[in-house]
């Protein structure tokens, strides 16, 4: 009887990191969105790399294999891009009517966006719809039509379809708006640290304001254990993966995580110098495996002088008993932060 039978209504986040492909299983149908499972499956070296899919076989088999872990079969599911070929901007043009800012969004991103106008698919999102100023402020999005196609090729090849292409730096907004509304005042910087990169967010009063990518992560940190100490690729893993921090990790953690936190004064900066304002970053929020290698927040905070807090989207979303089966949550809930903002967004 369809009054007793709770709507089915799960969406299926699909995080397909260069790492690790994620998948969180986000149940719509009660009162609060609830996450119902999670899985990850480690890629085999060199399937993505800067990005790009190499090895399309392999990215799609993990996929399946982390949708089995996580006991779904979905038809579709949310997934994102991100990196260098995509570009997120945010625009100030005279207030127009929503309808014609479409229009005017080719125009802009030929002003603003160093492809090939031919070759990418534009969005964009209009961050301050209710005002009544003179002018809008507008998130142009420029992503270039091979990632995406590429990225759908993928889905196809593991027997899935797309249910939104979402762009990574958004669906982790999403999760953290949810999870830390503490940090939707003020300027404060989302930090994912990933395997092979690194995506910080500069979120201004909850707006996402710049985003930036450093080629810098787990994998970076881990080659320079092997060469500096001589380490076994799979030694420098264990050091990296422990829960304490290892005399080994102090050097390579300094100059990696020093690399991190100028890469977030410098998107800073660069904002101050758009702004013509002072712009101060009051505190750093981290997520992604990076986040989890003893001594990195610290290391961080040594050098910003500001409060650095371990993201998680766990911070305001219930799991479900078994969620994480035999993961521990704590210790990887910060690495599903991008795959359980793309099941936030709900079903379909
Ligand atoms: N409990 C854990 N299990 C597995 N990996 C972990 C764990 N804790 C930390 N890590 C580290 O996290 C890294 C993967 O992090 P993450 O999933 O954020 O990267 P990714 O999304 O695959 O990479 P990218 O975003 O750069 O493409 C691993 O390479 C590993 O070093
Ligand atoms: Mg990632």
């Amino acid at each position: 009887m369809a009054l007793f039978s709770r709507k089915q209504k799960t969406a299926v986040g699909l995080d397909i990191g260069s790492g690790l492909v994620k998948v969180a299983v986000i149940d719509h149908g009660g009162a609060e969105p609830e996450l119902a499972r999670v899985a990850m499956v480690p890629l085999l070296a060199d399937a993505i790399v800067e990005g790009e899919v190499m090895d399309p076989a392999i990215v799609s088999d993990a996929i399946r294999a982390a949708l089995s872990a996580a006991e779904v079969n979905p038809a579709a599911v949310a997934t994102a891009v991100g990196g260098r070929d995509v570009i997120v901007k945010k625009i100030i043009i005279d207030r127009v009517k929503a309808s014609q800012v479409q229009e005017l969004m080719r125009w802009e991103a030929e002003q603003h966006v160093p492809f090939d106008m031919d070759s990418v698919e534009l969005d964009f999102q209009i961050l301050d719809p209710e005002a009544d100023d003179e002018q809008m402020r507008v998130l142009l999005v420029a992503a270039k039509r091979d990632l995406v196609e590429a990225k759908l090729r993928v889905l196809e090849e593991a027997g899935l379809t797309a249910a939104i292409v979402d762009v990574d730096s958004f669906a982790l907004h999403n999760a953290f708006e949810r999870s830390h509304p503490e940090a939707m005042t003020g300027v404060v910087a989302l930090v994912n640290i990933g395997h092979e990169s690194t995506n910080i967010n500069i979120v201004e009063d909850g707006v996402p304001v710049l985003t930036r990518d450093l080629n810098v992560g787990t994998r970076r940190l881990r080659e320079d254990l092997q060469r500096d100490l001589g380490l076994s690729a799979e030694e420098a893993k264990a050091v990296l993966d422990a829960p304490d921090r290892s005399t080994a990790l102090d050097t390579v953690l300094v100059a990696r995580g020093e690399e991190i936190a100028v890469g977030i004064e410098r998107a800073a900066a660069f904002l101050a110098s758009a702004s013509h304002s002072q712009v101060q970053v009051s505190s750093v929020y981290v997520c992604g495996g990076g986040a989890r290698t003893p001594g990195m927040l610290d290391t961080m905070g040594a050098r910003l002088r500001v409060p650095i807090v371990l993201a998680t989207p766990l911070a305001n979303l219930t799991a479900r008993e078994g969620a994480f089966e035999s993961l521990d949550a704590e210790a990887v809930a910060p690495l599903f932060m991008l795959a359980i903002g793309l099941a936030l967004r709900g079903p379909g």
